[in-house]
């Protein structure tokens, strides 16, 4: 389906690669973890996974910050449902719109337009689902958040403040609640140490 919703002569250049291995990473996670989950559907949480971060491949790497956004415009009248998975999976507390501004770069219209979106969605165990699989896939395999946290820290794409503590606590939730879903630790589950 990912296909589908490629620019025309989408552009394989190293970025794109890179994100396109890293879509189909995460929908495997999200279909692994969506199989210990009764309430959800593999097959379902595999497209989300796959198609969460499509926006990317309209924009040029400096306008990445706009991705989120540009996947609901892009899906909002034929898929709805992934739409809101496009738009929400960067953003683990929809009330902060401090850490809105600060994903976007300071572009207060940018965060604006992801804010008022994010109030007119209802969190979903989905929506819970893509967030944590979104930041535990790498480009081939998994890691656990405080690895990937460590990551972003190391190439300076977020900066040890208030706002990114209180991101990375709600992301912890996030997980915890996944935790409750499976009965387990979806570290275990995921194989991750
Ligand atoms: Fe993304």
């Amino acid at each position: 389906m990912l296909e589908k919703y490629l620019p025309e002569g989408w552009d394989l250049n190293l970025r794109s690669v890179v994100v396109y291995r890293h879509s189909l990473t995460a929908a495997d996670t999200a279909k692994r973890l969506a199989s210990h989950i009764s309430l959800l559907d593999s097959d379902t949480a595999y497209t989300y996974g796959l198609m969460h971060d499509v926006g990317k491949f309209h924009l040029k790497p400096r306008e990445f910050y706009k991705h989120p956004r540009v996947g609901y415009e892009l899906l909002k009248e034929q898929y709805p449902d992934i739409a809101e998975v496009c738009i929400s999976h960067a953003f683990p507390d929809f009330a902060s719109f401090e850490h809105m501004l600060r994903y976007c770069h300071d572009d207060k219209k940018e965060a604006d337009a992801v804010y008022s979106i994010l109030q007119g969605i209802t969190r979903t165990s989905y929506i819970d689902l893509i967030q944590f699989c979104d930041k535990v896939s790498g480009v081939d395999g998994w890691m656990s958040l405080e690895t990937k946290f460590d990551w972003y820290c190391s190439k300076d794409e977020i900066i040890h403040d208030e706002i990114t503590d209180h991101y990375n606590m709600s992301l912890q939730a996030v997980k915890l609640r996944l935790d409750e879903l499976v009965g387990e630790d979806v570290y275990g589950v995921l194989g991750i140490t």
